[in-house]
């Protein structure tokens, strides 16, 4: 029995405390286990979490203050830790086959020196441990940033039953701003899913121990998708809210769901979704939407003032993309008028990176494409399947590349490390919300888009791929190089 709409409260994640916040850095410590929820009302749903809930525990940290988070793992199968947008060095950027083995009460020597078992295909690149430090320097611009599963072959059945969490980067030219803060500055995850009747999550998975054969039963191979929305692990939310501007920090957490979200008011009128920032952190300005496409992985910085609102009423949030149920996503009821004095200020910042195309060393191509579809494979970038052995792009530290990316289907392709600015869509100008810095970019189908970016940072070996998770699963991920 699916809840009616807009009567769960809106869960907010908690802020992980570290362990300690000497010397410098900040130390966490996460366990993967097992747990359960009361996601729809009467029945618990079993999930695979970061420290016992799903969404995990928020991390917050200041730019340039370095983060080890040490991960253990108590759940069945290995895992590995990625931290999504993150300018991370290579050894602590979850590369699919960086697993950490099954610890804590498993019998972990049964799990070790069995490739094939975990779905590697690279021996020589396994490094395998059962708890492992990730160093996030986080020396970047400030956004939000999650952390998910990214285990090879299996990320989308494991990030489906839970393993995904945010991290908030801030610094302080970002806090002197004015922007809506404390209780008015909300993240907001969304992601679909869908139950068994007993309230167990349903996952086509070919192999549902998710330990043997990758891949999705046939009708699913273009992507899973859910008819339940939650946000924040709540199914269609509600949050009360002052009659005043809140900052939304919007990540779609879905493995394949597109959304164009809006916000629609008791008397139908739209309001306006005040776009601040990107995948990569603030606008150099901002940019005013009353449809908002967001893609799987993208997010998206918006203000939104409930000021005109009358009290008492509410504030739909609505996908364009969805029908029925799958058309509505949360709700603010607006209880009470309320001071404010937060501001969007014309100039958000000024140190967005600015490459043109003549800076451009080198111009790559790569198609997106489907192939034959057959045991767990079948997505491909440049017409090859994800091989751990291959590098795909070698290129050198510094260097600016224009990339054209041509799509079939959609596919919301990301980048590792590098963040990037959108030059064109189909040789046209890219749309308005493709501003600002992103890791992320939804190509829609038959589109060819240009991305410009600069491979800065750390060298070694990253990844870019599709973020429909079950096409990156199904071998649409390939190697980045960085010497
Ligand atoms: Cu959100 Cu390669 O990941
Ligand atoms: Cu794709």
């Amino acid at each position: 029995p699916l809840p009616p709409p807009f009567q769960v409260p809106l869960p907010i994640p908690a802020v992980l405390k570290p362990v300690s916040a000497s010397g410098g850095a900040d130390r966490y410590e996460i366990t993967q286990r097992e747990a359960s929820a009361e996601i729809l009302p009467g029945v618990t749903t079993p999930l695979w979490t970061y420290g016992g809930t799903f969404p995990g525990p928020t991390i917050e940290s200041r730019r340039g203050r370095p983060v080890t988070v040490t991960h253990r793992n108590e759940l069945p199968v290995p895992t590995v830790v990625h931290l999504h947008g993150g300018r991370t060095p290579a050894a602590s950027d979850g590369y699919p086959t960086d697993l950490v083995l099954p610890g804590g009460r498993q019998q972990h020597s049964t799990h070790m020196g069995h490739g094939s078992e975990h779905g590697m295909r690279d021996p020589r690149a396994v490094v395998t441990e059962l708890t492992r430090d990730y160093t996030f320097p986080l020396d970047q611009r400030p956004t939000l940033l999650w952390y998910h599963d990214h285990r090879m072959d299996f990320t989308a059945p494991a990030i489906w039953r839970g393993l995904a969490g945010l991290h908030l980067v801030r610094d302080d030219a970002e806090d002197a701003l004015g922007l809506p803060a404390g209780p008015r500055e909300l993240p907001l995850m969304i992601a679909d899913r869908a139950f068994a009747a007993d309230g167990s999550l349903a996952y086509p998975a070919l192999d549902p121990t998710l330990r043997v054969r990758p891949g999705v039963r046939e009708p699913y191979l273009a992507g899973v998708l859910g008819d339940v929305i939650l946000v924040n692990g709540a199914p269609w939310p509600v949050h009360e809210v002052d009659a005043a501007r809140y900052r939304l920090r919007i990540l779609n957490a879905s493995n394949a769901r597109h959304y164009e979200l809006e916000a629609v008011t008791g008397d139908g009128r739209r309001l306006d979704l005040v776009q601040i920032g990107a995948d990569q952190g603030l606008l150099a300005a901002p940019v005013t939407h009353r449809l908002l496409p967001i893609a799987p992985a993208e997010r998206y910085d918006v203000v939104i003032d409930f000021s005109g609102v009358p009290t008492g009423s509410l504030v739909r949030v609505l996908n364009r993309l969805g029908s029925g149920r799958t058309g509505d996503v949360m709700a603010f009821r607006v209880a009470r008028a309320a001071a404010d004095d937060s501001r969007i200020p014309a100039r958000l910042s000024t140190d967005l990176p600015e490459w043109r195309r003549s800076d451009a060393v080198r111009v790559r191509d790569f198609s997106f494409r489907a192939g034959q579809m057959h045991a767990g494979h079948g997505w491909l970038i440049g017409g090859l399947p994800f091989d751990p052995a291959r590098a795909d792009v070698t290129t050198r530290l510094g260097d600016v590349e224009v990339w054209r990316l041509v799509a079939d289907v959609h596919h919301p392709v990301h980048l590792h490390l590098a963040g990037f600015r959108v030059l064109s869509r189909s040789g046209r100008a890219p749309l308005a919300h493709d501003a600002g810095l992103k890791d992320t970019v939804s190509l829609r189908p038959g589109e060819a888009v240009e991305i410009i970016t600069r491979f800065d940072g750390y060298r070694g070996r990253y990844l870019f791929h599709c973020h429909n998770a079950e096409h990156e699963d199904m071998g649409m991920m390939a190697n980045l190089e960085i010497i």
